[in-house]
């Protein structure tokens, strides 16, 4: 089923589904990849083709290296208060949009370094494909969307390397480029609300939305995404596990790095909002009455810890997206929903802290994944 072929990675990080030597990092994990396969709940993938068979245990570890761990965890301090207070409302700290208030990801500055971040981890785990930006077999796009582009830095890219393209991204909050492309236009619009655009795109991209739906919501994007496609287009959507893993034991059980992606999925359920969108979308995605799904699942090292160079710079860049994302991602969910009552902002602070010392631990071979999932309109 799969249109094209997936180039041998470096050292075959690329994986179908985790093998049973690949430890969830909290030990009662209740979703994710192995679950599905035990039919807990989470949905049956068993129609979507999966890209790349290797080992996916094969992330080696560099015994022989400088520590990748300053100390500095790169978080940065340059929030513009004045800023924020004419966009979004502030909240423990941390600048929100004002469009839905449901959606718990921050919009400031400290988010956006760490989804510029995010954004250069995909890139570098693609720089074995000629197209680095998505797998859809689209060479010559005339319209394409990206849903939930953050800063747009996707969108941004994307417009760069199809100049003949026209690129939207749409988010609840003003992009914080000054300048874009030509053919680019970052717009504000929440796209559980009717679309309104004028056109049919040839992709629709979306990446990291875990959270920001429910299962209605996904629903009517999916169909959105479905009826506003041309004919033989495609949908591309790349979620992360939120879950740490190592293969090694290098992780003890017991630290609060381990309990992380649990602690996360089980607010997220009370929420009404799940945060396990990798483990549900290839189905979703079908479901909507999209064809030739692919999927690919893969390991996406956290600090520099593997042998081979390009997950060792990869390891790095994660490091700092962790580093910087953690307190945008913890906040609002726990101090909303956090077990066995809300946090306050204070004890999520104390959290965030403990864990980015516990990230900064060399010794530390941990990894999380991320799946991608791709499908065409039938033509
Ligand atoms: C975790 S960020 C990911 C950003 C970007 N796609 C990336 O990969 O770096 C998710 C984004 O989705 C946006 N979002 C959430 N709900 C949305 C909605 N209903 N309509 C439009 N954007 C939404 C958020 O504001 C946020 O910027």
């Amino acid at each position: 089923m799969a249109e094209e072929a997936t180039l041998p990675h470096p050292a075959g990080n690329i994986a179908s589904e985790p093998t049973p030597t690949q430890q969830a990092a909290s030990p009662d994990a209740a979703q994710g990849p192995t679950a599905a396969q035990e039919g807990d709940g989470v949905e049956d993938m068993s129609d979507v083709s999966h890209d790349g068979d290797e080992d996916p245990a094969a992330l080696e570890i560099d015994d022989d290296r400088d520590s990748g761990f300053t100390g500095d965890d790169g978080v940065s301090t340059t929030t513009s208060i004045a800023s924020s207070m004419i966009r979004g409302h502030i909240e423990n700290g941390r600048k929100y949009n004002t469009l839905r208030d449901d959606y718990w990801g921050p919009s400031d500055d400290q988010q956006f370094e760490a989804m510029d971040a995010g954004h250069l981890l995909y890139l570098m785990l693609n720089s074995d494909h000629h197209n680095m930006l998505f797998r859809s077999p689209v060479s010559n796009p005339g319209h394409v969307l990206d849903i939930g582009t953050g800063p747009g830095t996707w969108a941004i890219d994307v417009a760069d390397k199809f100049p003949e393209a026209i690129v939207h991204g749409v988010d609840l909050y003003p992009p914080p480029n000054s300048w874009v492309p030509p053919n680019c236009y970052l717009e504000v619009e929440d796209v559980t609300l009717e679309w309104t655009w004028q056109h049919r795109f040839d992709l629709i991209h979306m990446r990291l939305m875990l959270g920001a739906f429910n299962d209605e919501q996904w629903g009517e994007v999916y169909r959105q995404c479905h009826d506003n496609l041309n004919p033989g287009g495609w949908i591309e959507q790349v979620e992360l596990d939120v879950r740490v893993m190592c293969d090694d034991g290098s992780l003890p059980p017991d630290s609060l790095i381990a309990g992380w992606g649990q602690n996360f999925l089980d607010c997220a359920v009370r929420a009404g909002r799940s945060l396990a969108t990798q483990t549900t979308m290839g189905s979703k995605i079908e479901r909507a009455g999209f064809v030739n799904v692919h999927e690919q699942l893969f390991k996406c090292p956290i600090g520099s810890w593997p042998k081979n160079k390009t997950f060792k710079e990869a390891g790095r860049i994660n490091f700092h997206h962790w580093s910087s994302g953690l307190d945008g991602w913890a906040m609002s969910l726990l101090t909303k929903f956090g077990a066995p009552q809300p946090w306050s902002a204070d004890e999520v602070r104390v959290y965030v802290a403990k864990v980015r010392r516990e990230l900064q631990n060399p010794n530390l071979h941990i990894y999380h994944f991320t799946r991608r999932v791709w499908g065409q309109k039938r033509r």
